[in-house]
């Protein structure tokens, strides 16, 4: 199995996931470490917010320790890194004054990822938002896409003349649907729906006034994208009417449901929401959203469109054609996060992506969590982690095969990491992490993935 010569292999991380040094050299709270460090149980739920309380003050301490993970990286080979840039440790208030030291590290970081070889793709937010920013209304202050655009250009005027590959948002559908629809996650708001749908729009106008910034002020030839995290969807069966079936249900959004992938990518890449899901919501919808000027901001020209993917739901065509979702097997291979194995979501993803926005794709993120620990012989053996990789890539390479132009494969996550609420017992990383003493070990899908990487796919 043979990839393309120029396809990309990598992987990813965040900064509130990673970096730690949450209160140092001038970094400015975000509303994750507002979140991870309110230890009182949630009102409502009696739920804390992190398990074991556990918070990203030190995380893996990749502030301090990036060059040993840089050197950890080009051990495994990896060609491309995608991590994100916390938004507070460049404008500690969200706005206004830049922290030089923040801009020092991440120049530190890019320059010792360029003399490894490796190359930086950056996520411009990855939900840690500015707490002084939520403090005036977060998404919802009518000035947000400017301010964060504004962030956009310090960033980009800072970075792009070594950095070529910009992505604006990761998984906004999360932040803003577990983050303020659901409550869950910083900054646990409760909005209602038609509340969510001005926080939406407001989310896809920054986005659009950030690439309009970096192509504004790069200092190159730029590769603009984003990376959400579209709902997945695969056919029961290769005959042409589940594949069918599988694709309307990845872009139907006849219910009410704010997850849908038209509500999220239709306004992005063609300009306008989707009219089954207006109608779904009736009077929840705000006409005054719809309007053509905001979406011409939204509908912004990308090169690429970066999409996480872990698991999906399997569909098929009922005897009308209609799609319906089935349970193909009882009892699902799980990952220890209990996420149902669903390789063939990335031979399929790609294909119904390209084929409504035909836009090149880029995996942004796949990977799983496991209860990996570092075995006696030193080594830390996780070979569930090397089957999954390769029969989510062996799917990929599938799609590729049927025409789709998918320039590469980002899995998460380069180290185990600091999971959201659910703090540090997921760990999804190809490097384990001892977060007492902060060693790093090279998992054996460490190893096994140097030997894909090196052979570009042919070992898989
Ligand atoms: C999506 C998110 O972008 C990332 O931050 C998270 O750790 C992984 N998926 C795994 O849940």
């Amino acid at each position: 199995m043979k990839f393309p010569n120029n396809f990309v292999w990598g992987a990813a991380s965040a900064a509130y996931q990673i970096e730690g040094a949450s209160f140092e050299d001038g970094k400015g709270l975000s509303i994750w470490d507002v979140h991870t460090n309110d230890t009182h149980p949630d009102p409502i739920t009696g739920i804390s917010n992190i398990k074991n309380n556990d918070n990203g003050n030190i995380a893996c301490d990749h502030y301090h320790r990036y060059r040993e993970d840089v050197a950890l990286m080009k051990k495994i080979g990896i060609k491309a890194y995608r991590f994100s840039l916390s938004w507070t440790r460049i404008i500690p208030d969200g706005q206004g004054a830049v922290n030089q030291k923040g801009i020092d590290f991440y120049n530190n970081l890019i320059d010792e990822l360029l003399a490894a070889g490796i190359e930086p793709y950056i996520t411009l937010f990855h939900w840690d938002f500015p707490q002084k920013l939520q403090e005036i209304g977060g998404w919802s202050h009518p000035d947000m896409p400017r301010i964060f655009a504004d962030y956009v250009q310090v960033a980009v005027e800072a970075f792009s003349d070594r950095v070529k590959y910009w992505m604006t948002l990761n998984e906004p559908q999360c932040h803003i649907i577990v983050g303020h629809v659901d409550g869950k996650c910083a900054p646990k708001l409760r909005v209602s729906p038609k509340e969510a749908f001005y926080l939406i729009h407001s989310i896809l106008k920054a986005h659009g006034l950030g690439v309009q910034r970096i192509r504004q002020y790069a200092k190159q030839n730029v590769q603009v994208g984003i990376a959400p995290n579209p709902s997945a969807f695969y056919p029961y069966s290769d005959n042409p009417d589940d594949q069918l079936a599988a694709q309307e249900k990845a872009f139907t959004a006849d219910s009410r449901n704010l997850w849908a992938t038209t509500w999220w990518l239709d306004p992005l890449l063609l300009g306008h929401y989707p009219e089954d899901g207006i109608e779904a919501y009736g009077s929840d919808f705000p006409q005054e959203i719809n309007n053509p000027e905001d979406l011409a901001i939204i509908n912004q020209s990308l090169d690429f469109l970066g999409c996480n993917f872990y698991t999906g739901a399997c569909v098929r065509a009922d005897n009308k054609g209609m799609p319906v979702i089935v349970d193909p097997k009882i009892g699902y291979d799980r990952t220890a996060f209990k996420w149902e194995v669903t390789p063939r979501i990335l031979q399929y993803m790609p294909i119904f992506l390209y084929n409504r926005y035909h836009l090149p794709i880029l995996i942004t993120e796949n990977g799983l969590s496991l209860s990996d620990w570092v075995s006696l012989d030193g080594k830390v053996h996780d070979p569930n982690r090397i089957d999954y990789m390769q029969r989510y890539l062996r799917e990929l390479k599938k799609a590729i095969d049927r025409g789709v132009p998918v320039l590469g494969y980002l899995t998460w996550s380069i180290m185990d990491n600091f999971e959201w609420n659910d703090g540090y017992g997921e760990r999804f990383g190809l490097i384990h992490v001892d977060y007492g003493t902060q060693k790093r070990t090279i998992k054996d899908s460490g190893y096994w993935y140097n030997k894909i990487i090196e052979s570009n796919g042919k070992s898989l």
